[in-house]
């Protein structure tokens, strides 16, 4: 082999290497970078739900929004900014989702321990994980990085609806390459959490269109339901997902599903959708809790794997509402950008966001964004002298 060959196959190797991008999700990635990280988000979690009981469900709902748009990128997380069109107010988040600020505070505690190295897309995958207390455990594959982008359609499309019926459910998980068992699976969820009247208010009064109550529901789940949530009544207020124990992780949703006790729709279509494969399935998970528990770790895991960014693609943000981040480049009414000798004024942000994207793809998590602004001050000298 010639020199120049064997130059251009080292060359080919290391560009191989630095990109990276088939890489696999390792449930030992941060063994050397962060060896506490489980422990880290286990401990915020923890405190948490000492004023907030409902933050576990919260969590692992982030972490299926997330992963249903565009994979499991931490794009969930990012907030308006002029490049970005926040997914937070999709139809299916808004004035829904929460628990960002506990994301938050594992960032800082994560920040804090190992700057720079745990991606917000991974913290949302442990933060599930941890979330269910009580109930199943499962090794969480890690090795995300997260998006440099949002898509707001996205999060309006993919997302499954309370009001949709099986058929579209299951397309909807088959889209991301989850099956009809994952669907029963995951929907087991909802054995924690709330759901606001709007999402199944048309069930009480008129059940597409009809004018009448949806006929699966059980009767005096019916009454009690239609008593919290009058007609013309306030939407925002709550329903336990799962009447019998709303914050314990166990099988009663699937129990609840066969006493015709669903609180959404969706759930209901999994029990009572005559000649479905679902059945079948609610019915072994609510005589076989173990049944459910290994079910929905292996699921979850499968929804964890949904396209990940790995290797060089994507980057490490270091506030998962924001992009890049030196001070001045950080987004949010209350950021530097919006002090008055900067508003209007100070530009660029979008140049220096390809300049990080392209220094990512060569050294990943390396270059901050303060650097990034001292070189290319550097060069925009040189090339205008
Ligand atoms: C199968 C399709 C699904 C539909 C149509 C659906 C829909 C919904 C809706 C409408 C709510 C209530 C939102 C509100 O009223 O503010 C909700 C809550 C929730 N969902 Fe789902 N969901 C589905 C699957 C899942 C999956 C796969 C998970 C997790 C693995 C999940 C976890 C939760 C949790 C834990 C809550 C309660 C959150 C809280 O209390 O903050 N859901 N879901």
């Amino acid at each position: 082999m010639s020199s120049s060959t064997l130059a251009m196959a080292a060359l080919l190797l290391w560009v191989s290497m630095l990109r990276g991008s088939t890489a696999q999700l390792d449930a030992n990635f941060y063994d050397t970078t962060c060896p506490d990280v489980l422990s880290i988000v286990q401990q915020v979690i923890s405190n948490a739900s000492q004023t907030d009981i409902r933050i576990g469900a919260s969590l692992i709902r982030l972490h299926f929004h997330d992963c249903f748009v565009d994979g499991c990128d931490g794009s969930i997380l990012l907030d308006n900014s002029s490049t970005i069109e926040t997914e937070k107010d999709a139809a299916p988040n808004v004035n829904s989702t929460r628990g960002f600020g506990v994301v938050d505070d594992i960032k800082t505690a994560l920040e804090n321990s190992c700057p720079g190295v745990v991606s917000c897309a991974d913290i949302l995958a442990i933060a599930a994980e941890e979330s269910v207390a009580g109930g199943p455990s499962w090794t969480v594959l890690l090795g995300r990085r997260d998006s440099t982008t949002a898509n707001v359609t996205g999060a309006n499309t993919n997302l499954p609806a309370p009001s949709e019926n099986l058929t579209t459910l299951i397309t909807k998980f088959s889209d991301v390459g989850l099956d009809t068992t994952d669907l029963v699976a995951l929907s087991g969820a909802h054995t924690f959490g709330r759901a606001r009247c709007v999402s199944f208010i048309d069930r009480l009064y008129n059940f597409s269109g009809t004018g009448s109550p949806d006929p699966t529901l059980n009767s005096t789940y019916l009454a009690t339901l239609q008593q919290l949530c009058p007609q013309g009544g306030n939407g925002s207020v709550l329903a336990d997902l799962d009447p019998t124990t709303p914050d314990e992780f166990d099988n009663n949703y699937y129990s609840n599903l066969e006493s015709n006790e669903g609180l959404l729709q969706s759930d209901q279509e999994l029990y009572s959708t005559s000649g479905a494969d679902t059945i079948s399935i609610v019915s072994n998970f609510s005589s076989n809790q173990s049944a459910f528990f290994e079910t929905f770790a292996q699921s979850m895991i499968n929804m964890g794997n949904i396209s990940p960014l790995t290797g060089s693609e994507g980057e490490i943000r270091l506030d998962c509402r924001l992009g890049c981040g030196a001070s001045l480049l950080l987004d949010g009414s209350d950021g530097e950008k919006f002090a008055i000798v900067n508003k209007n004024s100070a530009r660029g942000f979008e140049v220096v966001d390809t300049i990080k994207r392209a220094v990512e793809s060569a050294c990943i998590g390396v270059v901050s964004c303060a650097d990034i602004l001292a070189i290319a001050a550097r060069d925009f000298v040189f090339l205008i002298s």
